[in-house]
């Protein structure tokens, strides 16, 4: 293999998990929509949102996707400021058993 193969399989490879990412933290945005006045604010859970939280929930079906999963969480969780103590109950009110914590300060690589 000449070394612009290479260097093209891997350009390919990374663009390509950069799209997926992309893509499964779009699904986790478009899911959780119906949160986000909750996640802001408080009050009572819509159960458009349950329902997202729970389809979200049955998508991560392997460690990997957890990991994907929950840094897409952080990272919107920062973007839309929302406030770490409705993010972190989420589950709860929903009555889902989200198989990690839902907060600012849990490292998402620990998940396995
Ligand atoms: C998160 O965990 C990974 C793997 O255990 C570790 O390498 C990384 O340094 C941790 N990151 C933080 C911010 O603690």
């Amino acid at each position: 293999m000449s070394i612009v193969t290479k260097v093209v399989l891997v350009f390919a490879v990374c663009v390509c998990m950069v799209a997926i990412n992309a893509d499964d933290c779009q699904q986790v945005l478009t899911q959780l929509q119906p949160c986000m006045n909750y996640l802001k604010s408080g009050g009572s859970v819509s159960s458009d949102c349950c329902k997202g939280v729970a389809t979200l929930n049955k998508a991560a079906t392997t460690a990997a996707k957890k990991k994907q999963f929950c840094k897409c969480l952080q990272s919107e969780a920062k973007s839309y400021s929302v406030k770490s103590q409705y993010a972190s109950s989420l589950p709860q009110q929903c009555k889902v058993n989200v198989a990690y914590p839902i907060s600012y300060s849990f490292n998402c690589s620990s998940i396995h």
